[in-house]
């Protein structure tokens, strides 16, 4: 059932669900969650039966700013302190040392625990009647509203399609963002940029007023986490990255008896073979995050054999979109 996030009955509705441990599907600017009682270990339990999600893979805490975020973090760090300042509500997780006693399944039983504070209104106001509840609900576990390894939601339909009618989702409309929020580990002494979002590691290092460092520049190994994984995003057709030359050529070479191909390139192409399928990637990054997804899901839907992608250009701002591209064609 998807209901408009802008009604408040819907909103105060989703609340007492979610109090109850049920799941919701809720809006935020970067993706779709699929959120529960971050408290709760059997709410919390039905997210990853839902999702088919292995349980000791950590889910992201969502919460309504810092204050909220001391109930869950044991201490938080400087630089965890700068960066909520900065970037808060947004497109940012902070891995912080979990408190003892919370949030444990969420975790997957580490001790550290990622928390957010996202800007979508709708996703604000739900937080907000959470910690209203009778019985306050402080956070709400929500990884993306996909099923385990493949592509996430941004919009409620998309949500629908994964998880059938029975779910409440609430409708925000198309996200903003469109690929998940930036992780930063406050942690491990020095800040390392687990996951690339939009913001880049420049903006991020300029919050943090010190260098950030990247996963395998980091002393001590990451946790396990599927965001990580490196087969992930992926679309149900075999995904394949190349430079505008390759794909000009490979398009060349594509006869009639061809299987069906979509092909997402950074500027028209010409193909007489009518399996092919084609949309034009934004010149701007921000623009190519928000369709990304959705690009890959219609493609899917067209039934699409292959998806064929030029690949965007090897910089800061492209990051976000480049990771989601190589783990959708690894
Ligand atoms: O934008 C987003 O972050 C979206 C929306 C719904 O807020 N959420 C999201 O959640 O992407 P999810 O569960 O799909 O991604 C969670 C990822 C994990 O796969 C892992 O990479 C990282 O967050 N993570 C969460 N908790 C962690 C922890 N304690 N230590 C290390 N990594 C953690
Ligand atoms: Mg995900």
């Amino acid at each position: 059932m998807i209901l408009p996030g802008s009604d408040p009955q819907a909103i105060d509705e989703a609340a007492r669900r979610l109090a109850a441990g049920e799941l919701v599907g809720i809006p935020t600017e970067t993706v779709y969650g699929l959120a529960a009682d971050a408290a709760s270990d059997a709410a919390v339990a039905r997210i990853f039966e839902a999702k088919g999600r292995p349980s000791d893979h950590p889910l992201i805490v969502h919460v309504t700013g810092v204050q909220a975020a001391r109930h869950f973090a044991r201490e938080l760090p400087d630089v965890a302190l700068r960066l909520m300042a900065r970037f808060w509500p947004g497109p940012l997780t902070v891995i912080l040392p979990r408190r003892e006693g919370v949030g444990r399944a969420a975790t997957g039983g580490q001790d550290s625990i990622g928390l957010r504070c996202p800007s979508h209104p709708v996703a604000r106001a739900l937080l907000a009647a959470c910690e209203r509840r009778p019985t306050p609900v402080l956070g709400l576990a929500a990884p993306s509203a996909n099923r385990f390894g493949r592509v996430s939601p941004t919009t409620a339909a998309h949500v629908q399609s994964e998880f059938g009618a029975a779910l409440l989702v609430l409708d925000g409309g198309a996200c903003e963002v469109g690929i998940e929020s930036a992780i930063v580990d406050c942690t491990r002494g020095a800040p390392v940029l687990l996951r690339p979002g939009v913001l880049t590691r420049d903006q991020i290092e300029a919050a943090c007023g010190e260098r950030v460092r990247l996963p395998h520049e980091a002393a001590q190994p990451a946790p396990r986490a599927s965001g990580t994984l490196e087969s992930h995003y992926a679309p149900r057709a075999r995904v394949r990255l190349m430079d505008g030359a390759s794909l000009r050529t490979a398009l060349a070479l594509v006869g009639a008896d061809a299987p069906a191909i979509g092909v997402w390139a950074r500027g028209p192409l010409h193909s007489r073979q009518r399996q092919i399928a084609w949309r034009v990637m934004p010149p701007d990054p921000a623009d190519a995050a928000r369709e990304l997804f959705a690009v890959l899901r219609e493609f899917d839907e067209q039934g699409v054999d292959l998806i064929w992608i030029e690949t965007p250009p090897d910089s800061a701002e492209w990051a976000g979109v480049n990771d989601r591209l190589r783990r959708a064609a690894a």
